[in-house]
């Protein structure tokens, strides 16, 4: 292949001056950025303003030119919304097809506005921006998503179900109470989404290139006309930090866990052994085999797609980790699994809203399971504790044995009588079988957190003051 055939003749005008053929082709492949970080040009064009502004307000450029400039980056933003802008790869990413567009709207001016700025702090701003208004979305996201599961509780607080511990049968609980313990998990989630935006809310620009710039800048003035709380306190630290894009990562893979092990829930309940609940029609597919086939894909998908957000963060982590101070190009990497995981979390956090808005829940299934399995042997045995005086221990080994008469006669523990309990323990009374129904082990639950539905229509009208103010 001769020179001619992969290489461009033309130096870049923005940085090429001492360079005296431009990049090869597969050069400017491996450079490029354009094709992802376009998504960053609202932010771009954000930071420029408050750039150009800050510059005129230094006296550092005339009013003049940022009027130019001002004006040349509102047109190029309503070109970039209307799809009339031509994005060019020779230009490599959004910072430069903007200054470029800039250059050829006001001519010299445009070349000004890169006063005391680098791409540098500029990409560093300009993602920070992204991720600031992404957490923001997550979090109104997770609020419809807990408001529907907090309706849904409301509605179930004395639904009968049991409940497990190690997928076995272990105590009655109700299902209102099941959906408000996804309401806190989405709850801590959110507490990190606000943690996440306070540690990201300081602002790189001006950090220029890595050690500050020689010009009479106001880094105070550029970050509060971007809403940070003030500027980053290290111009080196400023430049090579992706401290936030790993915690937004770590945020995202935290919620995918809770959001993974929700949809598996759904996948259990509606199958046709469980038979909990029915995912209504539109969060539901068929087989295009079996036409009986009713499958759950969504809950799986949002199963299946937590090991996608995971290995963002981790292939991130991996980028960042050998990384010597301050900025190197590795660090463009930082943005397709950062575009990704958040892609990927929407989707998935609205899907799980409708899911959970449109289930069917089997509440007459659910109450006939809950006593499956002697569930509640734990209510006999604190009745044995709290009536008959016994200790603790004792009472459990005493339930223990009655459970064996239960399973050797293939009965619930209600079913066996008066005598075939006294058997087991003279102290025993007919006002035992008070406890043994699921409905009346639920609603002796009154303790703090627990599962008697009083308590679980108190904690979804708290949980709609904590979470949905
Ligand atoms: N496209 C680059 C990135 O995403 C912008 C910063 C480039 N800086 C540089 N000195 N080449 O990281």
């Amino acid at each position: 292949m001769s020179n001619d055939d992969n290489t461009s003749n033309t130096t870049s005008t923005i940085w090429g001056g001492r360079f005296k053929a431009g990049p090869s082709a597969v050069m400017e492949e491996i450079n490029a950025s354009i094709g992802f970080d376009k998504r960053l040009y609202a932010q771009d064009i954000r930071g420029s303003r408050a750039h150009a502004k800050m510059l005129a307000a230094q006296g550092i450029l005339t009013e003049a030119d940022v009027d130019a400039i001002l004006q040349g980056l509102s047109e190029i933003e309503g070109e970039i919304e209307a799809g009339s802008f031509e994005f060019s790869r020779a230009l490599e990413d959004i910072h430069m097809n903007v200054e470029n567009r800039l250059r050829e709207k006001i001519g010299d001016a445009a070349g000004r506005l890169h006063t005391a700025r680098s791409r540098n702090d500029q990409v560093a701003t300009d993602l920070r921006l992204w991720v600031r208004d992404a957490l923001d979305g997550l979090d109104g996201a997770l609020k419809d998503l807990q408001a529907a599961l907090i309706e849904r509780a409301q509605e179930h607080a004395g639904s009968v179900m049991p409940g497990f511990t190690h997928l076995q049968a272990a105590q009655p609980v109700t299902l209102g109470h099941h959906l408000l313990a996804y309401t806190e998990m989405l709850g801590r989630d959110r507490s990190r989404v606000r943690d996440c935006r306070a540690r990201l809310n300081e602002c790189p620009l001006g950090a220029a290139a890595l050690a500050g710039t020689s010009f009479p800048i106001d880094r105070d003035m550029t970050a509060h006309a971007l809403d940070f709380h003030g500027p980053t306190q290290n111009s080196l630290d400023s430049v090579s930090d992706r401290d936030f894009a790993l915690e937004y990562l770590s945020v995202l893979s935290i919620l995918a866990v809770h959001l993974s092990r929700m949809a598996e829930e759904m996948v259990i309940w509606a199958s046709q052994q469980f038979a909990f609940v029915r995912v209504a029609d539109d969060f539901s597919t068929g087989s295009s085999i079996m036409p009986q086939k009713r499958n759950p894909d969504a809950a799986e998908l949002v199963r299946g797609k937590a090991g996608r957000v995971f290995g963002a963060l981790m292939g991130l982590l991996a980028v960042m980790k050998g990384l010597p101070l301050t900025y190197g190009k590795d660090m463009q990497e930082d943005k397709e699994p950062v575009f990704d995981a958040h892609d990927t979390m929407e989707l998935c956090v609205t899907a799980m809203t409708g899911m959970f808005r449109g289930a069917i829940f089997d509440v007459e299934r659910m109450k006939a399971d809950a006593g499956k399995g002697f569930t509640t042997a734990t209510d006999l045995a604190d009745w044995l504790v709290r009536v008959a005086g016994l200790p603790f221990r004792d009472a459990h080994h005493v339930t223990g044995a009655l459970v064996a008469v239960a399973e050797d006669k293939g009965c619930g523990l209600e079913d066996l009588s008066l005598q075939e309990m006294q058997n087991v323990n003279a102290d025993i009374t007919e006002d035992i079988f008070d406890v043994l129904g699921v409905e009346n082990s639920v609603a002796s639950r009154t303790s703090l957190g627990g599962t008697a539905p009083d308590n679980v229509k108190a904690q979804a009208a708290q949980a709609r003051e904590r979470f949905l103010k």
